[in-house]
């Protein structure tokens, strides 16, 4: 099988960091699974940052012992932000897609690729509008394809427990879920500082535990609404919120409503020992949950450091016998399931019609977008509340 990879930034290769992303690292272990990998494709706007991602996977490749085919695009000198269009024309089936762009530009980038009947894993957010989601997952049914959306949380054991409780009704009926999510300051302020003003942290980070309580509940979210702070970004010349804080209304299948609070930001300080400080509770009638998803359990403190408290459980490398690394975790589950399936649908042995119910297809994707959507409109609007007429 074929991919193209459209995208080469932090999410695809640690695009600014020592690390090595999370989705090239993945389909290096799928390829070391023995899966059938033909070549990889591999676009970016900019000639210089694809040359660098290429040389981050050569080295992937060397330190984790599994070798395969891949070429870099632009090959001239220079910009050139529609050259995907000539690769994907050119593209040999079997084949399937990545989609790693800014927020932005997922509907574009996903439309042309499903035109050219390719299955799609579009990083999330599916797309900052319901109007694309839905252009998306119109265009997906038509051309038979299997469009899902990397929202690798749901592989996450913490939530599994929640879920696997929620859904045996340990949790009785549900009255409400409280997440409080954030990152460092460096991430909007620089790593995503060119697009960043196009997305918002609910976009960014919230969207993952709107998607989670989906899964978790099969629920349909209701009505939103929002507030938000700008101060410390609109210091550095960037119009767009510190912190966003949300409440979403949930109605269960049984018709009983409950209420998610999120409180999102990505100004937490640089001395933050975890790239990531995220919580979540769930109250229901007969029970509660509380997951701490940055205190994993592990601390590191080493001379001229600060403390550490890495996440062993989305994306790390693991040292093999033989000395080379491989990579495990959730986000690396996330996109070999992906491919897995995938294969399944060029081997007949599955339609991308019955992964809906057991994947983060694109129309499961839509509810976590009619959120964000909502909240956005919410934010322009003095905080009103915003109401959706979403089918459950
Ligand atoms: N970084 C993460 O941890 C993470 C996790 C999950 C999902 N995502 C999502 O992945 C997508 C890309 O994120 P990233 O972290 O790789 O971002 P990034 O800024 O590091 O990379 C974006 C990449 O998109 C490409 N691109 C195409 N057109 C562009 C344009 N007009 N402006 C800027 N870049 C353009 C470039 O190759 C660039 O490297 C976003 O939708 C983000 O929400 C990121």
């Amino acid at each position: 099988m074929n991919i193209i990879i459209i995208g080469t930034g932090m999410y695809v290769t640690g695009r600014g960091t020592g690390e090595y992303g999370t989705i090239l690292p993945a389909i290096t272990e799928w390829k070391r699974s023995g899966k059938p990998l033909s070549k990889v494709y591999w676009w970016g706007p900019n000639r210089k940052h694809s040359f660098e991602a290429l040389q981050k996977a050569k080295t992937l490749q060397t330190i984790t012992g599994v070798q395969y085919d891949i070429e870099v695009f632009p090959n001239k000198d220079g910009i050139d932000d529609k050259a995907y269009l000539q690769i994907l024309n050119t593209l040999k089936q079997p084949a399937c897609s990545f989609v790693a762009v800014p927020d932005h530009l997922h509907c574009e980038v996903a439309t042309a690729c499903i035109k050219r009947d390719l299955h799609t894993l579009v990083v999330k957010p599916l797309t900052p509008t319901v109007e694309e989601a839905e252009k998306l997952i119109s265009l997906a049914k038509k051309n038979n394809v299997y469009g899902a959306v990397e929202f690798h949380k749901r592989w996450d054991r913490q939530n599994r427990i929640l879920r696997d409780d929620y859904q045996a009704g340990k949790f009785g009926i549900p009255l409400y879920t409280w997440t409080e999510y954030s990152q460092r300051k460096s991430i909007p302020s620089q790593t995503f500082r060119t697009w960043v003003e196009q997305s918002s942290i609910l976009q960014y980070l919230g969207v993952h535990y709107v998607d989670i309580i989906r899964y978790v509940t099969d629920a349909v979210p209701v009505k939103v609404m929002a507030c938000g702070q700008k101060e410390w970004l609109k210091e550095q010349g960037l119009d767009v919120h510190d912190s966003i804080q949300c409440l979403v209304e949930w109605r269960t299948r049984e018709g009983h409503h409950f209420i998610q609070t999120l409180l999102v930001n990505w100004i937490d300080s640089e001395q933050s020992s975890a790239m990531s400080d995220q919580k979540l509770k769930f109250v229901g009638t007969l029970g509660r949950y509380e997951g701490d998803q940055k205190e994993r359990g592990v601390r590191l403190l080493y001379e001229d450091q600060k403390l550490e408290e890495p996440n062993p459980d989305f994306c790390r490398p693991y040292q093999r016998c033989d000395q080379t690394l491989e990579w495990e975790g959730y986000g690396i589950h996330s996109i070999t399931t992906f491919l897995d399936d995938v294969n399944s649908i060029y081997e007949n042995r599955i339609q991308p019609a019955q992964l809906e119910g057991s994947r983060p297809t694109f129309s499961e994707a839509l509810y976590s977008t009619a959120v964000i959507e909502a909240a956005c409109k919410s934010l322009q609007n003095l905080s009103s509340w915003q109401h959706m007429a979403l089918a459950g």
